[in-house]
């Protein structure tokens, strides 16, 4: 069986992957190996996995960029990326420009203005409306593409190494902004995480290894082995 089910968002987030494969064209073995796992709790959740292992590949299964040759993904979340370099998802010359980019242009202006006063807010960017992009420091930069994530109602963000590019300051404004979403009870919220730097596991609420074209099981970062 092959498909793709993407339904409305709900309460819980719904991430389900059956028996999925997929390879590269041109290339006959599996990136993903009947890979099986599924994500229906709201919170952080971090993978690791060496270089090449597959997991900026499982992202674009999840979102939908790359179909499966095999198996079955099903999505209830309304899924958001941010990338390792921000400046590969800007688009506009500034914080405003970009965060209207990603609105819902039916909204009013004064819902319109709230929103993106409550987004920059949301990431420790309070009074950063008029600032242009290449003013901005890069942890200030990736903390506006989760803030354009936010502004356009996404609950599940796809995370690819969001803090290789960062100093150890940035690195932990973005992780501490991510683990309050995710901890938001009223706004349910969930970040998969992908991730090199293993002192960031212990924010996570479950932790897997991609390893052979497939995910192990989730554990809690404390009971979690990695070499
Ligand atoms: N667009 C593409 N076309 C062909 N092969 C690709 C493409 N993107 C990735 N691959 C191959 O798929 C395999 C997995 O790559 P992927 O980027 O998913 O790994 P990764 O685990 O994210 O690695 P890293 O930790 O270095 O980011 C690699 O062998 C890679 O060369
Ligand atoms: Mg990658």
């Amino acid at each position: 069986m092959i498909g793709i089910e993407n339904t409305s968002q709900g309460e819980l987030p719904n991430i389900t992957f059956k028996n999925v494969s997929f390879s590269w064209p041109g290339n006959k073995e599996n990136v993903i190996n009947k890979c099986g796992f599924s994500i229906k709790k709201n919170g952080l959740w971090m993978i690791v996995g060496k270089n090449g292992s597959g997991k900026s590949t499982l992202l674009k299964l999840i979102n939908g960029l790359l179909k499966p040759s095999n198996g079955y993904i099903y999505n209830t979340a309304n899924v958001g990326m941010v990338f390792q370099n921000p400046d590969h998802q800007i688009l506009m010359p500034n914080c405003r420009s970009e965060l209207l980019l990603n609105i819902n242009q039916k909204l009013s202006r004064k819902d319109i203005n709230n929103k993106i006063y409550s987004a920059l807010n949301n990431v420790g960017l309070t009074g950063f409306e008029k600032r242009p992009i290449h003013t901005l420091s890069g942890g200030q930069k990736q903390r506006l593409t989760i803030a354009c994530c936010l502004i356009s109602d996404k609950n599940f963000l796809l995370m690819d190494e969001p803090t290789a590019l960062l100093d150890s300051s940035s690195q932990l404004k973005v992780l501490e902004i991510i683990k309050n979403l995710t901890n938001n009870k009223k706004n349910p919220f969930t970040a998969l995480w992908i991730t090199h730097r293993l002192e960031e596991l212990i924010y996570a609420d479950a932790v897997a290894e991609f390893k052979n074209g497939n995910l192990s099981d989730w554990q809690k970062p404390l009971k979690f082995h990695y070499n």
